[in-house]
């Protein structure tokens, strides 16, 4: 992290939850804590809590919870540092440099080089489109009826038909041509060594990022011509496989899903036509980081591919990389072979609107239909390899009730009993490599052991925070490396470090050591989740049982990894330990 503890634990502090949320949530005062709307999710009595005691807030509706920075993030969409500069310019407190070294200086300095260079070309392509030499270009735009609001709204422009305008107007604001050529938007010749312009006579889209900064540029052909459409290269600024077209403005429509189409077109008309949630992939096939991007903003997204094959196989190639991470996603196949931008001029939006209202399917839906097409179910071999596919897809379905109603579903469409087609399931999935199917478990869905587990390390660290007096006997027989998942092992750390100075716990303090979103919405989580106890004896039976059950996993653990014979014997000895630890905890 760039900034030290005192100083993010300063700026929280003068960031009053209460105050900060205020900003966002109209609060009213009941007992010790506020109560609103939760901004999070919809809803019409509050049940989102602000405690001014704790600087922390939790919604008992949806679960959002959190202190200043989590909450800044969410509603925001920012990161860590982002949400660290956003309060610290609230309170007025002036923020360090961050230290560097003079490597990453000059790469800065080259970045922040580059990002100008970006908007010069921007402005340069835009007074081009505008100008007497982009008469054409601007015949193409009206042709293809982009309004003058989203001409704007998108910064198009024009790059002439001379191969080096923008070079020599580069030059003229005085940057090296070493910068330059890292911009990718000017080309060093080698022979005649002189400089060309990537673009020539191309309408020209600039690709913005998330905050609105120009990273790259798309240009199209004006008509007919080889290749349509040309984007910037890999630069410091700009990796295709990072960022989505139109993601800048989509994030801010604060909607439930997410729009995702094949082109700048497709975007740009939609967007005209008031779907201000929608996205494109810079043509390029749908990466991990793009989910990875979108989920920040969205648990939904609904894939607009073209019906052609190849629209076909790239939305069967993005429904895992994004269901993996979470979102789920439905599928819109336009009628006729047409994009998003030729529909609706064709039918207008009202007709677009009621393709995703009326014609979505979810993923599996439409892998299924695809699989019907591909097999000829009169067919009894085709017929059996239709069942053996669709029950391999099936296994892979991580919500229960959607594997059981889409069973049900292949079940009937393959004629054959449910019964049936559940074993033979089962015997799919023995057949499996093993790992595979390991893999996609432990990343997401955790086993059910794992599950009681985390909710023992959970539920131990609230114990461990909010009854100190404990502390000393539970920490004879647990320490922070017994805690298996690595974020609560730092929350333990930082307790045991905190009670061995004798200071007192800080919740919202615990939670600001995290940096990421989820880590922090983790962390929060175990403050959040009360527990009550009915009666002594009872709690010392939770309190046993998940010592047992943290302590276990931990032996298992390391006797597994251990190849030292020394810690095995340790390993022995804690675990005979374990085996008797029944009465001393209770003696206690
Ligand atoms: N694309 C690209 N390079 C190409 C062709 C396509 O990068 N040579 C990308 C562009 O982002 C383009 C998207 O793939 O917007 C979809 O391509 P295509 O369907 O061929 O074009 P359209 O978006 O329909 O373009 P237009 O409507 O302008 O003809
Ligand atoms: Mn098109």
């Amino acid at each position: 992290m760039y900034y030290p503890e005192e100083l993010i634990e300063e700026i929280r502090f003068q960031n009053a939850i209460e105050d900060v949320i205020g900003e966002y949530v109209q609060l009213k005062k009941r007992g010790n804590s506020y109560f609103g709307l939760c901004p999070f999710h919809n809803e019409k009595t509050p049940s989102f809590s602000v405690s001014p005691d704790k600087q922390m807030y939790y919604c008992f509706g949806c679960g959002a919870g959190g202190n200043v920075y989590t909450f800044i993030m969410q509603m925001e969409n920012y990161g860590f540092i982002e949400a660290v500069k956003y309060l610290a310019d609230r309170a007025n407190i002036t923020l360090p440099e961050p230290e560097m070294s003079e490597q990453e200086k000059r790469k800065t300095r080259i970045r922040e080089q580059l990002l100008e260079i970006h908007i010069h070309a921007a402005r340069y392509f835009y007074s081009n489109l505008h100008a007497k030499r982009g008469k054409k270009a601007l015949e193409y735009l009206e042709n293809r009826k982009v309004d003058k609001k989203y001409q704007k709204v998108f910064g198009l422009g024009y790059a002439t038909i001379s191969r080096n305008d923008l070079y020599h107007y580069l030059m003229s604001k005085g940057y090296q041509e070493e910068v330059l050529s890292q911009s990718g938007l000017v080309i060093p010749e080698k022979r005649s060594r002189g400089y060309f312009d990537r673009f020539f006579n191309r309408l020209m889209f600039p690709i913005f990022d998330v905050h609105n900064r120009i990273i790259g540029f798309g240009g199209r052909v004006l008509g007919d011509g080889q290749p349509k459409y040309l984007n910037s290269p890999e630069t410091l600024l700009f990796d295709k496989s990072k960022h989505l077209y139109g993601l800048n403005i989509a994030r801010t429509a604060r909607k439930d899903q997410i729009l995702i189409v094949e082109g700048y077109m497709d975007v740009i008309a939609l967007q005209q036509a008031g779907f201000s949630n929608v996205v494109a992939s810079l043509g390029t096939a749908f990466t991990p980081y793009h989910a990875q991007l979108l989920r920040r903003y969205v648990r939904e997204v609904v894939l607009i591919y073209d019906s052609d094959e190849a629209g076909i196989r790239a939305a069967l190639r993005a429904i895992p990389i994004l269901e993996n991470d979470g979102i789920s996603t439905k599928v819109l196949k336009i009628p006729g072979q047409q994009d998003p931008d030729d529909y609706i001029k064709q039918y207008g939006s009202e007709a677009f609107k009621e393709l995703i209202e009326r014609r979505t399917y979810t993923s599996m839906e439409f892998e299924i239909e695809l699989m019907i097409k591909k097999y000829n179910l009169n067919n009894p071999d085709e017929k059996i390899g239709f069942i053996k596919e669709a029950g391999k897809r099936l296994l892979q379905i991580k919500s229960n009730v959607a594997q059981e109603i889409y069973t049900q579903e292949v079940a009937k469409i393959g004629g054959i009993p449910v019964e049936t087609l559940k074993k033979e399931m089962v015997r799919y999935q023995q057949i499996q490599p093993i790992h595979q199917n390991t893999i996609v478990k432990s990343k997401k869905e955790p086993l059910e052991k794992d599950i009681g587990l985390h909710k023992a390390q959970r539920g131990l660290l609230y114990i461990l925070c909010t009854e100190p007096k404990l502390y000393k006997l539970l920490q004879k027989y647990i320490q922070p490396q017994d805690f298996t998942d690595v974020t609560y092992q730092q929350v333990a750390q930082y307790i045991y470090t905190v009670y061995n100075h004798n200071k007192k716990i800080d919740e919202a303090g615990i939670v600001a050591r995290f940096s990421t979103l989820a880590e922090q919405q983790k962390v929060s989580a175990i403050f959040t989740g009360k527990i009550h106890f009915q009666s002594k004896e009872q709690k010392q039976k939770i309190i046993y049982d998940q010592i047992k059950l943290i302590k276990q996993a931990s032996i298992e653990y390391r006797s597994r990894t251990t190849t030292d014979l020394k810690e095995l014997q340790k390993l022995i000895e804690e675990k005979r330990q374990l085996d008797h630890m029944n009465i001393s905890l209770l003696d206690g």
